[in-house]
């Protein structure tokens, strides 16, 4: 069996998760759900980002000791994770001493090795926001950080070095060649192009004076590691680097990394130039996405304009398979989308309600006028669903959730078409022997239907498409069996019941 691990970025474990946070965690579960159907062997790595100084300055501002203070937001993190369905296989947290430290002092010992570590004194602008030291183009004309439009500080001390200069050259071949595959096409190029403008060494540590809340620098603990050379490692300590065991061997190294647009420059240039000092594989494909924002601001934990996931759900009393699919059919995969109420509620009357919701009826209904049931034969949609399949597939490939959604409401439409064109209803009312096979004729094709959108939307809506799949009596069915298969349906109640706003 092949494997396929997929990781997002550990967010940070400075304030609650918003919506922002859990598109990127629903698109990896959604990669990994669809690569599973596969028959790939899955490992999804998630977690949270517990370190730096943003974290121990939030902290300090609520007067709650730093490790308590992670410990909650992580598990509301989790909680979160948990309520819209994210399947990972492991949740990491790099305060986890047992779990993630050795890790990072495993990565850092191997890059003192290969002479890639050393001790220099930084001088420059910082921004917490972003924990990020920064260059010239993440400023604005004000000086401000363009992310987070606060003033970064200024920071001079001693500390240690990455040589990531070293491995300019390396990083642009491994780029350009498509070595590891930058998805979409038009990062590649920014990509590329900042490293045109040269690498510098990075500065890897802080002076624990000026920041105590992080892991030690192996043999000097007058310094501790910065948080990014921490929080990239979390990829090495979720399959088990430290002790190089079997989850380790079968599951390194990912082969999809889904990351938002703002911290491209770790994860496509120092990330693989720390593997490459270690002498490790490399990830395969970096798949960068945009922001959700709310009235064209960036949804961020600092900016405190955070939406919850969950706060959505109840106050439209929606399944989390409901957000699932608004946020992937909604906002575009790789540039930013804005959230509104309006949008959801319009959305969902006209995919969910009306459209997948209104035909699963539909064909129930008329289905159970066939009390003895319907034998699983003709299939007039099969071009539309040969199509639909044709047009999802390359979709998901390309990590182009909206069009793979688009491609299955065209199928839902065809359905739709379908019924009213062909009327079953008038077959039936004709009463003889000849009508009433053309009427089961006519189900049948429908209920094919109904059990390839049930399987189409299996990664997006993993509890929705089961009702589906119920609903058309092919529950817990591999496709292959379907033929000549005798069903009965009934009458089922609306999977998705219109919702309005409620002011
Ligand atoms: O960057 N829309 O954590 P983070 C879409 N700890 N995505 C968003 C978003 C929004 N409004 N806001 C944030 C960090 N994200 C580091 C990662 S990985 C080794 C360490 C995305 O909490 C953001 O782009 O600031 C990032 O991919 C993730 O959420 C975590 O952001
Ligand atoms: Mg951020």
């Amino acid at each position: 069996m092949q494997k396929f691990f997929i990781t997002t970025a550990i967010p940070y474990a400075n304030a609650e998760p918003h919506i922002g946070h859990l598109l990127e965690f629903i698109q990896a579960d959604v990669v990994a759900r669809y690569q599973k159907l596969q028959g790939k062997d899955i490992f999804f790595l998630t977690g949270t980002d517990e370190h730096g100084i943003k974290i121990a300055e939030a902290a300090e501002k609520q007067g709650i000791e730093p490790q308590r203070f992670v410990d909650a937001i992580s598990a509301k993190f989790r909680e979160e994770a948990d309520a819209l369905n994210i399947g990972y296989s492991y949740f990491i947290r790099t305060t986890d001493k047992q779990k993630h430290w050795p890790n990072v002092e495993k990565i850092w010992r191997a890059m003192v090795q290969e002479g890639d570590i050393y001790k220099g004194h930084y001088t420059g602008k910082y921004c917490v926001g972003c924990e990020k030291y920064l260059v010239a183009n993440d400023l604005d004309e004000q000086g401000l950080c363009v992310v987070h439009k606060k003033p970064p500080v200024q920071i001079d001390e001693d500390n240690y070095f990455f040589k990531l200069s070293k491995y300019q050259d390396q990083v642009r071949q491994l780029i350009e060649s498509g070595g590891l595959k930058i998805i979409p096409e038009f990062r590649k190029a920014e990509v590329l192009s900042f490293i045109d403008q040269g690498l510098q060494d990075v500065s890897f540590s802080r002076s624990k004076e000026k920041l105590g809340w992080g892991i030690p620098v192996p043999d000097d603990p007058s310094q501790v590691i910065y948080v990014w050379a921490d929080a990239l490692t979390n990829y090495l300590s979720g399959v088990e680097y430290a002790n190089a065991g079997a989850t380790f061997q079968r599951f390194w190294p990912p082969d999809v990394q889904v990351v938002g647009k703002d911290i491209w420059r770790f994860h496509a240039l120092y990330w693989p130039a720390m593997l490459m000092s270690a002498h490790l594989p490399l990830p395969k494909i970096l798949v960068i996405h945009g922001f959700l924002t709310k009235d064209g601001e960036k949804i961020s934990k600092s900016l405190g304009n955070g939406i919850s996931p969950i706060d959505i759900m109840q106050k439209f009393h929606v399944h989390a398979d409901s957000l699932r699919y608004f946020f992937l059919r909604e906002a575009p995969p790789f540039s930013d989308g804005d959230y509104t109420d309006n949008r959801f509620v319009e959305r969902y009357n006209a995919d969910l309600a009306n459209g997948i919701g209104n035909l699963v009826s539909r064909v129930a209904k008329l289905g159970s006028l066939a009390p003895e049931g319907i034998t699983l034969g003709a299939n007039d949609l099969q071009d539309a669903i040969r199509k639909t399949w044709d047009a999802y597939r390359a979709a998901m490939d390309g990590f182009l959730f909206n069009d793979a959604l688009v491609a299955i409401q065209h199928l839902v439409s065809a359905a739709d078409e379908y019924v009213n064109q062909h009327k079953p209803w008038e077959s039936l009312k004709k009463g003889d022997e000849a009508s009433k096979q053309e009427f089961e004729n006519k189900i049948s094709s429908l209920i094919f239907a109904l059990g390839n959108l049930g399987w189409l939307l299996a990664p997006f809506m993993p509890w929705q498409s089961e009702r589906i799949l119920e609903i058309a009596g092919l529950a817990g069915e591999n496709q292959d069996s379907w033929q000549g298969r005798k069903v009965k349906l009934e009458p089922a109640p609306a999977l998705f019941s219109r919702i309005q706003i409620s002011e």
